[in-house]
C-alpha cells in the first residue's frame, strides 16, 4: 500500500473476495451520486465506511443489495454478478439471502413477536421448518445476548434491543455479508455501547461485514479496513488504524476533526 498520495487499493490475491466493486457510478437525475468508485471486501474482514453527509454511504450499501441499480461500473457479491442489468427473480432472492441489511431504523413487524419476526423469512424464504426456524432464531437470539425477549414485542424492547433483534434477524438467513447503514445513529448515546458490542462480537465470529458508521472508535478497534468517501469518490482505505491514525489526505483530517469537535 503507497502511503504517499491518496491511499488505493493495491494488491494482488481477489479470490477470497465476498464483495467487490469497480468503476462503479450512480446518478440520480442530474446529480452524480458515485462518481467510479472501487473496493472490496474479503471473507471474515470488516470494512467501515466513513465520510460526511450526503458522499454516498447508503447509496454504495443499496447498489450492492440491489435496493438501486448503477449507471455503469461492476459489483460481484460472492461471484454473482450484481450490477447486470436483467438479474433474474431466482438470482434476486440469492442476493437477499446471501446479503443481510441492517438500517437505521429497525424495520420490525410491530405485530409479530420477536420469535416471529426471527423466523419469518427463513419459513418464506427459504423454506425451512418452522422447528429449525425457531431452532436458528433461539440461536441467534441467544448470540445477540437476547435470549429472555423471544415472546416479546418490538414496543416492549428498549431501541438497542430492537436494533439487536433486527440484527439476529439478518442472521438468520445465515448471509455471506452483513451490510450496516449506520446501525447506531438513531439509538440514545447509552444504548448505542451495546449494539457495538454485537457488532464486535460477530466480527469476532468471522462474519464478513460492511459498516457504515460515524463511530470512529469503533471503525479503529474492530474494522480491519476503512474507507473514507468524500462527495462519491473513495479518497482513502487501507488498514483502519492506520488510516484513521494517520489520515493522508486534508479531506479526512478535516472530517475526523470535525467529528472529534462534534
Ligand atoms: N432516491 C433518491 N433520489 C434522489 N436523490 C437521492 C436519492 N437517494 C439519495 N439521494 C441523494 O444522493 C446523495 C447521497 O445520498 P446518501 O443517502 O447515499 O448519502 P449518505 O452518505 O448516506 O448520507 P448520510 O450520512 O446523511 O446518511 C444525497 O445528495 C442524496 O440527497
Ligand atoms: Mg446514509
Amino acid at each position: 500500500m503507497s502511503l504517499t498520495g491518496n491511499r488505493m487499493d493495491d494488491r494482488t490475491d481477489v479470490t477470497t473476495d465476498i464483495v467487490s466493486f469497480h468503476q462503479v457510478e450512480k446518478r440520480y437525475g442530474s446529480l452524480q451520486v458515485l462518481r467510479g468508485i472501487s473496493g472490496h471486501v474479503r471473507a471474515g474482514e470488516v470494512l467501515a465506511i466513513i465520510g460526511s453527509s450526503g458522499c454516498g454511504k447508503s447509496t454504495l450499501l443499496r447498489c450492492l443489495n440491489r435496493l438501486e441499480s448503477i449507471d455503469s461500473g461492476e459489483i460481484l457479491i460472492n461471484g454473482m454478478q450484481v450490477s447486470q442489468p436483467k438479474l433474474g427473480s431466482k438470482q434476486l432472492r440469492q442476493l437477499r439471502t446471501e446479503v443481510g441489511m441492517v438500517f437505521q431504523q429497525f424495520n420490525l413487524f410491530p405485530h409479530l413477536s420477536v420469535l416471529e419476526n426471527l423466523t419469518l423469512a427463513p419459513r418464506q424464504v427459504l423454506n425451512r421448518s418452522p422447528q429449525e426456524s425457531r431452532d436458528r432464531a433461539h440461536h441467534y437470539l441467544h448470540q445477540v445476548g437476547l435470549s429472555d425477549k423471544a415472546n416479546m414485542y418490538p414496543d416492549q424492547l428498549s431501541g438497542g434491543q430492537r436494533q439487536r433483534v433486527a440484527i439476529a434477524r439478518s442472521l438468520c438467513m445465515e448471509p455471506r455479508v452483513m451490510l450496516f447503514d449506520e446501525p447506531t445513529s438513531a439509538l440514545d448515546p447509552e444504548l448505542v455501547g451495546e449494539v457495538l458490542e454485537t457488532m464486535q462480537t460477530l466480527a469476532e465470529h468471522g462474519m464478513t461485514m460492511m459498516v457504515v458508521t460515524h463511530e470512529i472508535q469503533f471503525a479503529r478497534e474492530v474494522a480491519h479496513r476503512v474507507m473514507f468517501l468524500d462527495r462519491g469518490c473513495v479518497v482513502e482505505t487501507g488498514n483502519a488504524r492506520e488510516v484513521l491514525l494517520n489520515p493522508q489526505s486534508d479531506r479526512l483530517r478535516t472530517f475526523l476533526n470535525r467529528l472529534r469537535q462534534g
